[in-house]
């Protein structure tokens, strides 16, 4: 029997990408068919009916469709790729724009703007993890919905033994700029790394020979204040985002030139000075809102009502290589090595073992070994355990309706200066997403 792929949440943006691996991929994969799955009809199938298409003229022995039903999308699943949003964009902009009025940094997994989307994800993710592990409890989930970090925390933490990974695509697009940067193909290199999600650092990079050229790239860094490493997909799309996220890694590097931060880092090495460049008016929200998925929208349009996607101009990049490559790991057992989010046990050694930690893992078809780290430097170990504790009450104000813990993860959150901030902040927070967040007391 071939294997059934959902994705759930498949009214997004980032679909017609994914299938295009896993249709690109499908001898590999086994694939024989694939249910994208979305709560909201007009959005099911805008992808859905653009997806379809596609496969019809170029994988016609695929079976492609798309649905609201989850009994019907779940029903004989091997895979669910999950990458939700509730309240879509328009809500991160909302949330992000609350977040800059008051001062504090607005974005959609760091600061308040990400305890308010887990405060919207939570209670959705595990309403479709409890109804996978009812209809397909064999189906593997890898889990992209964001904040990754507390998502994983909730599902960890409520399913304890369902099949569920919880994954993020930057650790490898940075891999990728860095390979970029220092001019050698990614597949050379061995990135060592450890932290949790959207909040780590790169300890070292290993070449074929088993050098470790970290010190070499950290010389060239200190020494040249005139460098920059731009991604060259995000570079070609017009999306000069991530290219000032990524002048942030050098600068992160340079002012403590231990390891190499992952960018997210920069958000709180560099707070006040990036959050007075942002525009309270237009956010990251807006701009993805009015560009980036406006493209992928209205590029499935205009193929649908020509009746052909030969000169579709959607094409694949690392986000969805990067979870068709782990699928792909465990069908095919072949043992490679991905940066995830899993619960510690150990592999930190120094740091909680009850925590989720973004680490190395090795993913074959029994599941996943993760590679111990060992013990971290104090510095890094202190920021990680702030952030921790704020990511941990986060999840339990989420998870317990408790307006006492949301406001001392609040206290905890790095981006927040003050009480009366922080309060004023959740506050308006709460108020704006009374259809989402569970009430808290
Ligand atoms: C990276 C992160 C994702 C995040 C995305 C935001 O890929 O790993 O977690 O969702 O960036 O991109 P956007 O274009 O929506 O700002
Ligand atoms: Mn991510």
């Amino acid at each position: 029997m071939g294997k059934k792929f959902v994705i759930v949440g498949s009214g997004s943006s980032y679909t017609p990408a994914i299938v295009d691996v896993l249709l690109h991929r499908k001898d590999d994969l086994g694939l024989e068919e694939v249910s994208l799955y979305d709560i909201d009809a007009q959005r099911a199938e805008r992808t859905g009916a653009y997806c379809k298409l596609y496969a019809a003229e170029n994988f016609s022995d695929v079976k492609v469709g798309y649905t609201t039903d989850i009994e019907e999308a779940f029903t004989g699943a091997d895979f669910l790729f999950v990458q939700i949003r509730p309240g879509l964009n328009k809500q991160r902009e909302t949330d992000e724009k609350i977040c800059l009025k008051h001062g504090v940094l607005g974005q959609e997994t760091c600061g308040l703007g990400g305890m308010s989307f887990a405060l919207r994800c939570i209670p959705a993710i595990l309403e479709i993890v409890g109804k996978a592990q009812e209809i397909c409890p064999d189906a593997w989930i890898l889990n992209y919905s964001n904040p990754e970090a507390m998502i994983s925390e909730a599902i960890y933490r409520t399913y304890p033994n369902a099949k569920a990974l919880c994954i993020c695509d930057m650790p490898i697009s940075q891999e990728e700029t860095v390979a970029e940067f220092m001019d050698i193909p990614l597949e050379e290199l061995n990135f060592k790394y450890f932290g949790l999600n959207h909040f780590g650092w790169f300890t070292g990079i290993y070449d074929r020979s088993g050098r470790d050229l970290m010190p070499a790239l950290r010389e060239k860094i200190l020494a040249d204040e005139s460098l920059h490493m731009v991604n060259a997909e995000n570079a070609a799309n017009g999306d000069t985002y991530w290219a000032e996220m990524y002048d942030h890694v050098l600068e992160g590097f340079r002012a403590y030139p231990e390891y190499l931060p992952l960018c997210y880092i920069a958000y709180y090495y560099f707070n006040k000075e990036i959050v007075e460049g942002m525009d309270p008016n237009y956010t990251r929200g807006s701009y993805v809102l009015d560009v980036r998925e406006k493209r992928v929208f209205d590029e499935c349009e205009r193929c649908l009502a020509a009746g052909t996607t030969a000169d579709s101009s959607i094409h694949s990049g690392v986000h969805g290589n990067y979870i068709v490559d782990i699928a792909n790991a465990i069908i095919n057992n072949t043992h490679e090595r991905f940066v995830v989010n899993v619960m510690n046990k150990g592999a930190i050694g120094n740091f909680n073992h009850d925590a989720v930690v973004e680490v190395p893992v090795y993913v074959d078809a029994a599941g996943i070994e993760p590679v111990a780290v060992g013990y971290i430097p104090q510095f890094h170990k202190g920021l990680m355990e702030g952030q921790k504790a704020y990511e941990k009450l986060a999840v339990e104000a989420a998870l317990e309706g408790s307006y006492q813990k949301a406001i001392q993860a609040v206290l905890l959150n790095r981006t927040i200066p003050s009480y009366a901030v922080g309060k004023a902040v959740l506050d308006e927070l709460m108020e704006a997403n009374k259809d989402w967040w569970p009430e808290l007391k």
